[in-house]
């Protein structure tokens, strides 16, 4: 597979948020109604076009209860960006959001890029957390804010495209370098648009 970049991310957020969710509606365009507990770790992966360049994801999709700790904080320090989720119905999962920012300060690369997802969006009735309220505490932690629907679809794509943009940026101002490989980002084995143009007589 050729691509410009491989980009390596995760998932992280409280157990029940809808990580395991996201990742298959970006994946697979599905919805898995039950919660099907994820232990350790999950891998999903998909390429898609970013900025007119093609981007390799390679995703961790992380246990959000906390006895799996040790496993998936092993994976925070090679990702060049983070989806980190909770639940806009459940105030609790947006309570622990500093927690989750410590342990990403401690255990992720100084350049990881962070997007903020409250997820859940579908159930707009039973929301416990105002917009307003999270794209506040986005804001104050320098992060991006979307909010999305593992269930509908809605702004999944845009989730991921959002951390790809900005990972390209710190690539493009030379703020992470493809070569050092615990920034989690590659250089693609060949250029897609230069392999296109080959040609033979
Ligand atoms: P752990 O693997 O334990 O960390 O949980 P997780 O964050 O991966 O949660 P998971 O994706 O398994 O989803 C938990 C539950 O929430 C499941 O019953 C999902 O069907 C439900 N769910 C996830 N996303 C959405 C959503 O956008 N809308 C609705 N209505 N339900 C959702
Ligand atoms: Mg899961």
């Amino acid at each position: 597979m050729s691509y410009n970049y491989l980009f390596k991310l995760i998932i992280i957020g409280d157990s029940g948020v809808g990580k395991s969710c996201i990742l298959l509606q970006f994946t697979d365009n599905r919805f898995r109604k039950d919660h099907d507990l994820t232990i350790g770790v999950e891998f999903g992966a998909k390429l898609i076009d970013i900025k007119e360049k093609k981007i390799h994801l390679q995703i961790w999709d992380t246990a959000g209860q906390e006895n799996f700790r040790s496993i998936t904080r092993a994976y925070y320090r090679s990702a060049a960006g983070a989806l980190l989720m909770f639940d806009l119905t459940r105030r609790e999962s947006f309570d622990k959001l500093s927690d989750w920012l410590q342990e990403t300060l401690e255990n992720g690369n100084p350049h990881m890029v962070i997007v903020l997802v409250g997820n859940k969006l579908d159930l707009e009735e039973e929301r416990q957390v105002e917009y307003s309220e999270a794209e506040a505490f986005a804001k104050a932690n320098g992060l991006v804010y979307l909010e999305t629907s593992a269930l509908t679809g809605h702004n999944v794509q845009e989730a991921f495209l959002a951390v790809g943009e900005q990972i390209i940026d710190k690539v493009e101002s030379l703020r992470v370098d493809p070569k050092i490989e615990n920034y989690g980002v590659k250089l693609g084995v060949k250029d897609p648009k230069t392999k296109k143009k080959k040609c033979c007589k």
